[in-house]
């Protein structure tokens, strides 16, 4: 590409919301703010998110689920449902974002960190199983990027013990693993409906897939305080008072981790979209990736034949050695000479200032630093053209091409 080229070239940049509500959905926000009974959920939960939740379970295959407002709420209460404590351990990915940690890390549990597979760049189950001890109480896979974990392995390590699986399905909604959707394969499965997600509630959301019947009926009860239905018949209806108030799981405290009924509303209508939606982005991710396959240096996630990946974001690595070249040269090309604002993500959990300060600093990731060191993270949404695609990958080969000299 000519000098005088490069300067006209558009950026090419994510926008904060990777994939808009559709039309159909903005209906659904005022159809519930003209005719809703109200506007909240209630007691145990309001027709819209009841709605949702059905869909949900439907969809994907779980015993039950509950709408949350977070992928963060989904993941505190699966946190308090596993019943952490200090002295517990809870091994995890060190490469996630921080989401994944922090509700689990507030139970006073210890962070136990896990490496991740070279290939597929995921947790990898090799390496929770050499962290497993007397005291492992959890386990959280991610399915990072949007690639399932392999989960059969997972599963049979926590079997036969006193430990729960707990999936972090926030990048990869409607992900299939062996003909399954994740977030049904473990205990708990934590869905986020964030704004920047394959699809969202209008900015905020999540669900919590579970598959104890009676982790639902906990996480209900944990969702709005504790407020609840009186098991006993009364006569009157303010006798002993409008409301009960319960303990929601043993020795747990609730919170308020509620969706609002319009949102609810556009997530079951969003639901209908999702399979097309992730269809569109493994489409997306074939052309820009066969775009580059002339450059091994920059390797992407390897995708398992039993895995459907659902390309929540677009990850590589560069290995530049052989060049004499380093990541942060591929970066500074492309962002200040090719337009390209890609980023670096995710800081390894144990690397960072908030994880120090409270002392969860001990970990043995060589592949996570390693991915880390020399990851590239491509602007991604849906519905990129496959021109935007093309060009995109164009000017990767151009920067690819250069720094190979
Ligand atoms: C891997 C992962 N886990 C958890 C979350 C938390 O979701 P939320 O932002 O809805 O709280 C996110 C995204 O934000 C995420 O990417």
């Amino acid at each position: 590409m000519a000098q005088t080229e490069v300067k006209a070239l558009n950026p090419i940049k994510a926008p904060s919301v990777q994939n808009r509500v559709s039309e159909e959905e903005i209906d659904e926000t005022v159809r519930v703010a003209r005719e809703s009974p109200g506007y909240a959920i209630g007691i145990p939960g309001g027709p819209e998110g009841e709605a949702f939740e059905k869909t949900f379970i439907e969809m994907m295959g779980c015993t039950d689920a509950v709408s949350v407002n977070s992928g963060s709420s989904a993941l505190e209460l699966a946190a308090n449902l596993t019943g952490l404590g200090p002295g517990d351990e809870v091994i995890l990915p060190a490469h996630t974002f921080v989401a994944t940690a922090v509700p689990f890390a507030r139970t006073g549990a210890k962070m136990i960190w896990a490496d991740i597979d070279p290939d597929t760049r995921v947790v990898s189950a090799d390496s929770i199983r050499s962290l497993v001890t007397d005291r492992t109480r959890a386990i959280i896979a991610v399915h990072l990027y949007g690639l399932p974990a392999e989960m059969d392995d997972i599963v049979e390590i926590a079997r036969g013990c006193d430990i729960r699986v707990v999936e972090d399905c926030a990048q990869a909604p409607g992900a299939e693993y062996r003909g399954r959707r994740i977030g049904t394969i473990g205990d708990f499965g934590c869905f986020s409906f964030h704004a920047a997600k394959n699809i969202t509630t209008l900015g905020e959301g999540g669900m919590l897939a579970v598959r104890d019947a009676e982790h639902g009926t906990q996480a209900r009860r944990m969702r709005w305080m504790g407020n609840w239905v009186f098991e006993m018949k009364r006569e009157k209806d303010w006798v002993p008072a409008g409301g009960n108030l319960v303990e929601p799981a043993p020795g747990r405290w609730p919170g308020n981790y509620c969706l609002a009924e319009a949102l609810a509303a556009v997530g079951r209508k969003a639901l209908g979209r999702l399979d097309a939606i992730n269809e569109q982005r493994r489409h997306q991710a074939q052309r820009f990736m066969g775009g580059l396959s002339e450059f091994p240096e920059l390797s992407f996630q390897h995708v398992p034949d039993h895995c459907r990946h659902v390309y929540h974001l677009m990850s590589a690595r560069y290995d530049g050695e052989a060049f004499g070249c380093h990541r942060d040269a591929l970066m500074t090309l492309m962002r200040e000479k090719y337009n390209v604002q890609a980023i670096v993500q995710y800081w390894p959990l144990y690397r960072s200032e908030l994880f120090r300060k409270f002392g969860f600093t001990e970990a043995n990731v060589p592949e996570t630093d390693r991915f880390f060191d020399n990851m590239i993270s491509f602007p991604w949404w849906s519905d990129m053209s496959d021109e935007l695609l093309d060009d995109m990958a164009e000017r990767t080969r151009d920067a690819l091409t250069e720094l190979r000299g």
